[in-house]
């Protein structure tokens, strides 16, 4: 695939979004896999099939997509092993009234993989495992208030800080904020608590990479308060190190919660920790139907298998480091408003307000994103808006280097449309698109 642009047909795109509009709110499930989180009109929505590290729409455009549905498809889509896994199961069944032995398997290899995984309970969505976890605190240490930095998903006890319209306003109560790499407002947070901080729970890493001994001193100061620490590892998890960020940074929490990536797409996640917080799962009330799904545990096997005789997150880092290397040059060579913050392994792409030392307003930064998706769409690449890109076990030298290439192209013809401030006619939009702003 060449950096040239083509002009997109994207009608079987509009013809199924504007039928599904009518009977799904929102278009979609996922928040951030809503045509407004993107370049609405300028960008595919509808997807037919994928393959490594690259996907066809419905209008049978090809692209490599450093977006993978958001994260989970680490080793890269339709990953030979973890499918033929998943088709031995399927003929032997989905899901049975006594128990598969693929949970108990799969529980052994996390423990090996993981450093803190002594014992593992399954669950189906990042949320509900955080959820599960805090609930394992609260019940170990006979405390309420939990102390959180980063997302953690839509369940109310979280999102009654970002988004409280639904929730009972009491459930802010018991929970407390902190800013990452910043160890005063998490201190801030504790002490304005004393003796009531069940867990600390972080993504050890998002958009920021960890200042040197931030990660330690979270764990010590959760420690010093008598709380627990848990790691949200759902982004982290298979990614920096097959035993996820406790691993690649040497810290050690006492619960972590692993998702996407466990089982390459397949829909699981674990809660995992020291034996006796695990232990308490049999005297708290956690159980659902389809915590053994047996489908998906066959996939989180195949994957770990992979992960660990194959050098997964070796790779991942080599090629993201490639593409903010390409990618970072051409900003600097173009002065477009965007960099990357975070690390390699999972780079964030973010705005910067700012183009030849003046500050864009919040309507030409929104129409520099969608000329940049747009456009890159154009040229075979699947970018997302403010927030993770997520490069995988399959994507290649030559995605890197078709993707840089892209890069430079257009960003050399948005800096022109900037300067001359021609930007504002080139994308017409009927409203800002608005979306779910990751990190
Ligand atoms: C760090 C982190 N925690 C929790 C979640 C929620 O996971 P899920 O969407 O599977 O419920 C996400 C999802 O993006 C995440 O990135």
């Amino acid at each position: 695939m060449a950096a040239s642009a083509k002009q997109l047909k994207l009608d079987q795109s509009r013809e199924l979004e504007s039928r599904a509009r009518k009977f799904i709110p929102g278009v979609t499930q996922t928040i951030s896999k809503r045509p407004a989180a993107f370049a609405p009109g300028y960008f595919p929505e509808y997807i037919d099939h994928a393959s490594g590290s690259h996907i066809w729409d419905v209008d049978g455009n090809e692209y490599i997509d450093y977006v993978m549905a958001c994260g989970p498809v680490t080793l890269g889509y339709c990953f030979p092993a973890v499918d033929q896994a998943i088709r031995e199961q399927l003929a032997k069944g989905i899901i049975f009234t006594r128990l598969t032995s693929l949970e108990g398997q799969v529980a052994e290899m996390l423990s090996e993989a993981v450093p803190c995984a002594e014992m593992t309970r399954f669950f189906k969505g990042g949320v509900e495992a955080n959820s599960a976890a805090v609930r394992l605190a609260r019940a170990f240490t006979g405390r309420e208030t939990v102390v959180s930095c980063g997302y953690r998903g839509w369940h109310d006890q979280w999102a009654v800080t970002h988004t409280p319209r639904g929730i009972p306003a009491c459930l802010g109560d018991l929970i407390r904020e902190f800013r990452y790499n910043d160890l005063a407002s998490l201190e801030a947070a504790l002490n304005a608590s004393p003796d009531q901080v069940a867990a600390v729970i972080i993504d050890p890493v998002s958009g920021e990479r960890p200042k040197e001994g931030f990660l330690a001193g979270v764990k010590e100061l959760a420690h010093r308060h008598g709380a627990l620490l848990i790691f949200d590892e759902i982004v982290t998890g298979f990614r920096l190190a097959v035993g996820g960020a406790q691993e690649y940074y040497g810290v050690v929490p006492d619960l972590a919660v692993f998702a996407k990536g466990i089982a390459n797409g397949m829909p699981l996640a674990a809660v995992t920790g020291r034996r006796e917080i695990m232990n308490v799962a049999t005297e708290v009330f956690i159980t659902l139907t389809y915590g053994d799904e047996a489908l998906s545990l066959a996939a989180a096997r195949a994957t770990l298998k992979v992960l660990c005789t194959q050098d997964v997150p070796g790779h991942i880092w080599s090629v993201g480091e490639a593409l903010v290397d390409g990618v970072s040059q051409a900003i600097e060579q173009t002065g477009v408003p965007f960099a990357f913050t975070g690390v390699e392994a999972m780079p964030a792409f973010v705005a910067t307000h700012e183009f030849q030392s003046r500050l864009l307003d919040e309507e030409t930064q929104q129409k520099a994103w969608v000329y940049l998706l747009g456009e890159l769409a154009r040229r075979g690449v699947i970018w997302r808006k403010h927030s993770l890109l997520v490069p995988c076990y399959s994507h290649s030298d030559k995605d890197i280097t078709n993707t840089v290439a892209a890069c430079r192209e257009v960003f050399t013809n948005l800096s022109h449309l900037l300067g001359s401030g021609k930007l504002q006619e080139e994308i017409q939009l009927a409203e800002l698109p608005v979306g779910f702003k990751r990190v």
